[in-house]
């Protein structure tokens, strides 16, 4: 292993897309960001400069964080925010990961822009457990906005309504020739004939779940969320904002005159209120030696069929194919016994207009809220991390995240009126190796939307899903606790459930929250705290000299 060392300047930068210019918050002025490469047990030292006049901070997702919670990014939960003119060094090593993961802002919504891919190696001379790819190439969706994403944002929740859509998804920061004005800003994925290829997919987008497909072409599906799979074949994957998906491409035995479109969309399965454009890239193979003639004749292009915006079926039999590839080398370590459970109720409700707004833009003259188990988490003015590790909790957050939610949810029956949806900067306090076991029933009182829950220091077991209400006497029977799949990221399937387990043998703050940008502004997050354990290196680490302050 050895040490690796970045560095960030946040700077502004000019960028064109759908024929306008703007000026965007990046890393080293580039967009997307730049790739992060290291293998697993390096250490990376990313030091981060900021010189704009927005607070920024920036998460490792999927990363662990093993005992530095200090590295994890998210503002106000395991740091302030380095202000404009200061910089932090991320300090952490890689245990026991390996694959595709990314890293993105962590305030605001800045990771509209400031977003890259985090691709870790295995360790040297360990293999792939599938075919040794020729080459890899990272795919990252985003969306782009005319306007500027933090004017939109905050004018959502000045007036409590909806944010206004983008105006195109990105494919490697490109939307594609789709798109009006864009015809010359689609990303070329170039190939040669008879080879196979990796490519790492990365769902950047702020708000919504995407189909990606290429047209003519197979994918088959060997990671998510940097854990191998059992592999399987697929003309089209799902993915939600915060998932990576490794899949394998093998081209064409020899050329095939004509090129391909790789385009992505939205799985939406709620009421239509988003953009359903589509990003187009483009597969081209090279052209075998000899063949200068052939440039000059236009091939022709294939496009995909992708899944109808609301194939709930097509997402539900995707999800199901997940499995942990669960052998010798990578065993699924799913925690067996459970200490303790949780119910949590997730989703969307409203707050009563408030006072110094007379207009509130939300339905029914209410204010958009999201919650999970009614509370509405309130984002402190300081980090929680920092409380925590001072035992200063006082004022800052309190320990009384309910485990079960306030008012009993039934999903068949009529919503409620009032979901007493209240806010809060409440917490779950778990000892050191509490093994837990999280279901997650999503409400879908407005709107209808996969929730895609990501949760930060760990990698969980997605050991049950279903429609409906969770049915705590029937539905544990049925558990997948052999081969379930691990990822850090999972979707709440709107009107049904989906449980989870894992082991909180990470000491620290932990941020867990909807990876739909607009559900986390309203508030559709909490977090975990975990003690430390008795032995030494059960213990957080001290906080670096140079955490920033508030
Ligand atoms: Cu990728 Cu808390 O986020």
């Amino acid at each position: 292993s050895i040490t690796r060392h970045y560095k960030f300047d946040i700077q502004l930068q000019n960028v064109t897309r759908l024929c306008q210019t703007k000026s965007i918050v990046t890393v080293n002025g580039q967009f997307p960001g730049p790739r992060i490469v290291a293998r697993e047990g390096d250490q990376l030292l990313i030091k981060v400069i900021n010189h704009v006049q927005n607070n920024i901070s920036i998460h490792w997702h999927g990363i662990r964080q093993l005992r530095t919670g200090w590295a994890d990014g998210p503002a106000y939960v395991t740091q302030c925010p380095i202000q404009t003119g200061h910089s932090y060094v991320y300090n952490f090593t890689i245990v026991g990961q390996r694959g595709t993961l990314w890293w993105h802002a962590h305030i605001s919504w800045l990771r509209s822009t400031v977003y890259g891919p985090l691709i870790i190696l295995p360790k040297l001379g360990v293999p792939y457990p599938f075919t040794k790819p020729y080459k890899a190439v990272p795919i990252i969706f985003g969306e782009w906005w005319n306007a500027d994403p933090e004017a939109v944002i905050s004018q959502a929740l000045q007036t409590g309504g909806g944010p206004n859509v983008s105006d195109a998804y990105t494919l490697n920061g490109l939307p594609g020739p789709l798109y009006n004005c864009s015809a010359k800003d689609a990303f070329k994925l170039k190939v040669e004939a008879g080879k196979t290829y990796l490519l790492r997919l990365i769902n950047a987008a702020l708000n919504d779940e995407l189909f990606f497909s290429i047209a003519n072409h197979t994918l088959k599906v060997v990671e998510a969320d940097a854990v191998y799979v059992k592999p399987f074949e697929t003309h089209t994957i799902l993915i939600a904002p915060g998932q990576t998906t490794n899949v394998l491409l093998k081209t064409k035995p020899s050329f095939p005159n004509a090129t391909f479109f790789l385009t992505a969309r939205p799985y939406v399965t709620g009421l239509g209120t988003f953009d359903n454009s589509t990003v187009a890239g483009i597969l081209e193979y090279e052209f075998p030696p000899n063949t200068k003639t052939l440039k000059m004749k236009k091939l022709p292009l294939f496009k995909p069929n992708l899944p109808a915006l609301n194939d709930t079926s097509f997402a539900t039999k995707f999800n199901d194919k997940l499995r942990s590839l669960n052998n010798a080398q990578f065993p699924a370590n799913v925690p067996k016994k459970v200490d303790k459970r949780f119910f949590f109720t997730v989703g969307l409700g409203t707050n009563p207009c408030s006072q110094h707004n007379q207009t509130c833009q939300g339905p029914n003259g209410t204010m958009f809220a999201a919650s999970i188990n009614n509370i509405s988490f309130a984002m402190p003015n300081t980090a929680l991390l920092q409380s925590h590790f001072s035992g200063q909790s006082n004022g800052v957050y309190t320990p009384d995240f309910p485990t079960n939610p306030i008012i009993p949810f039934n999903y068949t029956g009529v919503p409620p009126n009032d979901t007493m949806v209240s806010n809060g900067t409440k917490l779950v306090v778990l000892p050191f190796n509490t093994s837990v076991e999280l279901v997650m029933q999503d409400t879908s009182i407005l709107g209808a939307e996969s929730h895609p829950l990501h949760l930060h220091g760990f990698n969980f077991f997605v050991v049950g899903q279903g429609f409906g209400n969770f049915d705590r006497n029937k539905d544990p029977a049925k558990f997948n606790l052999v081969d379930p799949v691990e990822r850090n990221t999972v979707g709440v399937p709107s009107g049904g459930w989906v449980a989870i387990r894992f082991l909180a043998d990470n000491p620290g703050v932990w941020f867990m929250h909807c990876h739909l940008e607009i559900h986390t502004s309203w508030g559709l997050k909490m977090a975990w705290v975990v003690l430390d354990g008795k032995l030494p290196n059960q213990k957080l680490l001290p906080p670096p000299a140079d955490l920033p302050k508030c």
